[in-house]
């Protein structure tokens, strides 16, 4: 019997089942909610880790454009048959000693010596990240910073295939000559396809000129903005709806050590005035170095506030605490000395919120955005512990409650969500009264069947929770081996239906991390996967989204004999309702391998469309997984469901290892 056959006659061995004996009956009190979910409840985590950022959204196809990694020209090979000494030299402007060349953001670039007239006689290629995604008959934008020296030299651009032939190319004859630096920007489209592509850089003429910034976009960025992210990337957050985006991470935000800290204002303004640091993911695993990643800042706040302002999310900025990474250098800043990190906070809430009259109001509106964001949370500290924690949130909350008392900040209760270091944070920050406590668990897929009830015992006054970053590890946490498979997503969204349940307690929420580049990644399992031309959402994926589409304003009680729907059975159960829709939202995950039926009876409303929908999430495969070629494998399946409108019920007749959204239109 195949597999289609099977499920079949199971489930048609079920519903004569369900005729015979009448199914456990689970009860909604659809006119009683007891809790508001908050529109923030379902959101995402970005950080810039396997090439999420550089490489990844941020649709920057030249890798090293400012010549600023540790290797100045990583990412670059120069070649040609008529090459001379000294042809192409990286010239360093903190360097020269003359003020008015001193460019300590970006002091490097190169000096091109040229006397050629072929391509192939002196070349620049640039490798991308992992080689350039092109498609056919696209538009790209070839742009850099020129100083002309001497000389004529015009310069060739050409996209190259995997194998080196061209497909695509334009000229950029310098317009000026004056000897100080300009910007052009030239465009040409492509004649192919190739998700290896280069870039190749050509000189024609005699005579020497600067070149910084060499980059090329291509035109299909999210709202064709120049210089903007990649579409597909954002089109799969914006899909989910999500409720809040947090940014920049993660560890990030530490930095290895303070000088590598994530400083926001240095993320403002022309991308070459935006200094770059390399990326502590570079080298953070011994087992998977990244010695080409850096982080050019080219995604930085203001295009982080843009995007969740385009996709409707609330941003969730993190900001350093004044502490670096405790799994790293641990360095500290002396309490005496913690004055610029809280002005940076307080400085931040001024450029997201206040009028252009004010300070950091008028820089925002400068970089062309007037209208505030409307922040209303805010991070301070990543994934940081101890009592030396403690002390330096303490000066940040007062500062910044005393000039913005509704500023909501998210705390951290360290990097596990048990043992004596979350103990003690979770102790002093509810003392403390924090607003939000950040709590992570990276566990393997039956904790989270074990902590559906976690928050069931949570204090329903005073701090709030915020599950900043989880995920199921198939094998164990920083294992390469981790898979976004099935068995791992349907234990999340089994769990989830305990944090819906407590959204009296749980305000936020966020599957970490969120990007994968296939090609460049340290850290699995993620929720979204990429390569150069393509995007895939995980298991993991579909159940961020399905929770986040369909969720809710209000929790509804949905019990089987008096007790939530909490493992009984190997079941599962969440209920809400949607007061704008004015839908009932059922939650079920069945995470046993045999079909089980429920008559879901609908107490208290009034009157009932004879017709929900149902969006079906199963696979009799845990290990099922999604990939490139089979994107959506793993993925919701939308079909009907009756509703008895009579006597108030609909019956669920649960797949094995499946998760069920089911929607139904009611009065009250
Ligand atoms: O999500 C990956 C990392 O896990 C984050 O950077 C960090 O906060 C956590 O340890």
């Amino acid at each position: 019997m195949n597999v289609i056959t099977k499920t079949v006659s199971l489930l048609l061995a079920a519903a004569s089942f369900a005729q015979a004996q009448p199914a456990p009956v689970v009860r909604v009190n659809v006119n009683q909610p007891v809790a508001d979910i908050q529109p923030t409840m379902w959101g995402v985590f970005f950080e810039d880790i396997n090439f999420g950022a550089d490489g990844g959204i941020y649709a920057e196809l030249v890798k090293n454009r400012s010549f600023e990694f540790f290797k100045p020209l990583m990412g670059w090979t120069v070649r040609g048959k008529k090459r001379t000494e000294g042809d192409i030299l990286v010239q360093n402007r903190a360097e020269s000693g003359t003020s008015s060349e001193s460019q300590s953001n970006n002091p490097r670039y190169i000096r091109v010596s040229a006397n050629s007239a072929n391509a192939g006689d002196l070349e620049l290629i640039n490798e991308g990240f992992r080689g350039m995604g092109i498609k056919n008959g696209l538009r790209y934008d070839f742009a850099l910073m020129y100083r002309v020296q001497s000389g004529n030299v015009k310069l060739h651009a050409d996209l190259l295939d995997a194998k080196g032939q061209p497909i695509g190319s334009g000229t950029l004859t310098p317009e000026k000559t004056d000897g100080q630096w300009h910007k052009q920007q030239i465009s040409f489209k492509s004649s192919a396809t190739e998700p290896k592509g280069k870039l190749k850089v050509w000189f024609e003429g005699t005579g020497v000129v600067d070149l910084d910034m060499i980059s090329l976009f291509p035109e299909d960025t999210w709202k064709g903005r120049p210089g903007g992210m990649r579409a597909d990337m954002v089109q799969m957050l914006a899909d989910m709806k999500p409720g809040f985006v947090r940014f920049p991470g993660g560890c990030i935000v530490e930095g290895h050590d303070l000088t590598q800290r994530y400083q926001w204002k240095k993320t403002l303004g022309a991308p070459e005035d935006r200094q770059l640091v390399i990326n502590r993911w570079n080298f953070e695993f011994g087992h998977r170095p990244t010695p080409d990643y850096f982080q050019t800042f080219g995604l930085g706040f203001l295009e982080y506030f843009q995007l969740c302002e385009d996709i409707g999310a609330e941003p969730l900025p993190i900001l350093n605490c004044g502490m670096a990474c405790q799994f790293n250098t641990a360095e500290l800043v002396p309490l005496d000395q913690l004055d610029p990190y809280v002005q940076d906070a307080i400085d931040l809430i001024e450029f997201a919120n206040a009028d252009v009259t004010t300070k950091w109001g008028k820089v925002r509106a400068d970089l062309g955005h007037p209208k505030p964001f409307n922040l209303k949370v805010l991070g301070v500290g990543n994934e940081n512990w101890g009592p030396q924690y403690i002390e330096r949130l303490a000066i940040f909350q007062k500062a910044i409650k005393a000039k913005y008392p509704n500023m909501r900040l998210v705390c951290s209760s360290g990097t596990d969500p048990d043992g004596e270091r979350f103990d003690f944070l979770n102790g002093k920050l509810r003392a403390m009264n924090a607003d939000l406590i950040d709590e992570h668990y990276y566990r393997r897929p039956e904790w989270f069947l074990q902590n559906v009830k976690r928050y069931d015992t949570y204090p329903r006054n005073g701090s709030k929770v915020f599950a900043g970053e989880w995920a199921a590890q198939s094998d164990k946490t920083v294992s390469v081996n981790n898979k976004n498979n099935w068995l791992c997503a349907l234990n999340e969204a089994a769990f989830m239906t305990g944090l819906e349940r407590n959204a009296a307690v749980v305000q936020m929420a966020s599957y970490a991390p969120l990007f994968a580049n296939a090609d460049a990644w340290q850290w699995t399992p993620d929720l979204i996967w990429v390569d150069n031309l393509r995007v895939y959402g995980t298991p993991n994926y579909y159940v961020q989204k399905l929770y986040s589409v369909n969720k809710g304003t209000h929790v509804l009680t949905m019990t089987q004999n008096n007790e939530p729907l909490a493992g009984q059975d190997s079941l599962y159960a969440s209920a809400a309702w949607d007061k704008a829709a004015g839908e009932i939202i059922l939650k079920v995950a069945n995470v046993s391998d045999k079909v089980q039926v429920r008559q879901i009876q609908l107490d208290g409303t009034k009157k009932l469309d004879p017709t929900g929908k149902l969006f079906l999430l199963k696979n009799d495969n845990l290990n099922a997984v999604n990939s490139f070629e089979n994107a959506t494998n793993v993925s919701p399946v939308e079909q009907p469901i009756s509703v008895d409108t009579k006597k108030k019920y609909v019956t669920m007749t649960l797949a094995p290892k499946s998760f069920s959204v089911v929607r139904i239109k009611a009065m009250m």
